[in-house]
């Protein structure tokens, strides 16, 4: 069936409200539509602009502000998830061990040390609350920080440590602020905004020795678009009972930012509290995209490919302009562009690209997240052209 153009979509929603209302089928032109909805009165207002889409990106917009992956979700996933569409009527069942079995077969871990979450956010913030109760956390100053902020409004104490000045994570200062007050520790590796990842032999010795006294969590959202994922990653600690817990998300290489699919992995103890703290019920349409997208190598691979090319490019604009942009492992790039970056900001937008502005403390850097290779292309023009504009 060819896709109904929104203003077709409405003129069909609001003939309907009208025939609910009068009891008899109707057939409105087009151009009583105003005039009608204003006549409904409560009716009308009930019939919320409708698109085609769950979010309005115009045409020629570059929107390089969420980290996502524009080129997903795969599209094997696509066509398996319209399959299910009409047996959507039900509770998600089967499908949720299904896709933990997969977790647990790539990593070799027991079913108790898995757990599902609506977005890897929504297991952050239960590892906070679940931790965040019984003292304080202690984090990065310079990070992912949406489940911190959450945690601080419920009451956590939350403990920012500074960045080193390369911009790295400064483990040493992290493992000498545990003291017997401290419930949690988190680190995103790599970090955002920064890109940069942390040496995996280095973290793990850190891992050994601090998770000795303290559970540690490691948000592992970009994972898959480091260097070396196995390296990078500390799941292989899990193997062996390490008190800690591991994120992941399907909304990064994987493109499905939209349908929050997200998980977590760590030891049993952990994921048992984690769990307990997890408040919404999985998306039964998202945990199936999930399941057929972790299977589509090929659409990984493309998708890391698109990439890594994209954050070239990213990278090429920056030292183009005497920039050194940090080392990023991501689908974005951090760089300090010497001018106030929230300005900057505003005057990309003007020209239809979007990027972060300044993070706290960081008031002349930049994030750039990789869209299309089109859209890195409208990025490159804008910013020479807002940049030379001085
Ligand atoms: C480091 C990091 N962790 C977690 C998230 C949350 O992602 P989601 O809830 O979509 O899995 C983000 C989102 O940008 C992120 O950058």
């Amino acid at each position: 069936m060819p896709l109904q153009r929104p203003q077709q979509t409405q003129h069909a929603s609001l003939q309907s409200a009208i025939s609910l209302l009068t009891g008899r089928a109707i057939d409105l032109p087009m151009s009583r539509r105003m005039a009608l909805q204003g006549m409904l009165g409560t009716a009308a207002l009930t019939l919320a602009p409708l698109t085609l889409s769950q979010v309005d990106i115009p045409t020629g917009q570059a929107r390089l502000i969420f980290n996502e992956n524009p080129y997903g979700p795969s599209p094997k996933a696509i066509a398996e998830v319209a399959k299910i569409m009409p047996n959507t009527a039900y509770y998600p069942g089967e499908i949720e061990e299904d896709l933990i079995a997969l977790f647990m077969q790539r990593h070799l871990l027991d079913r108790e040390q898995v757990f599902l979450a609506s977005g890897s956010n929504e297991g952050l913030q239960a590892a906070m609350m679940a931790f965040g109760r019984q003292g304080s956390v202690i984090s990065p100053s310079l990070t992912y920080s949406d489940h911190l902020d959450y945690a601080e409004k419920l009451g956590v104490e939350v403990l920012r440590v500074p960045l080193r000045d390369d911009m790295a994570i400064d483990l040493e200062a992290m493992a000498r602020a545990v003291d017997s007050s401290v419930s949690l520790v988190y680190l995103c590796n790599p970090n955002n905004p920064t890109g940069m990842a942390i040496d995996g032999d280095e973290l793990r010795s850190f891992c050994k020795e601090v998770g000795q006294k303290v559970p540690i969590l490691i948000d592992e959202a970009y994972n898959e678009l480091t260097d070396n994922p196995d390296y990078t990653s500390m799941v292989d600690l899990l193997r062996d009972g390490a008190n800690m817990l591991i994120t992941r998300t399907f909304s990064k290489i994987f493109g499905m930012a939209g349908l929050r699919v997200g998980y977590g992995m760590g030891h049993p103890d952990i994921v048992r509290v984690v769990k307990d703290n997890v408040m919404a019920w999985p998306n039964g349409v998202g945990l199936y995209a999930a399941y057929h997208s972790y299977l589509d190598e090929e659409f990984i691979a493309f998708s890391r490919e698109k990439i890594l090319q994209g954050r070239e490019m990213v990278n090429t604009t920056f030292r183009r302009h005497g920039i050194a942009p940090l080392p990023s492992q991501t689908n974005f790039v951090y760089a300090d562009i010497g001018r106030d970056a929230t300005a900057f900001k505003e005057q990309m937008a003007s020209r239809n690209v979007l990027i972060r502005g300044a993070y706290e403390g960081y008031g002349t850097y930049s994030r750039v997240s990789m869209g299309r290779i089109e859209d890195l292309v409208l990025f490159d023009r804008a910013f020479e052209a807002t940049y030379l504009a001085g």
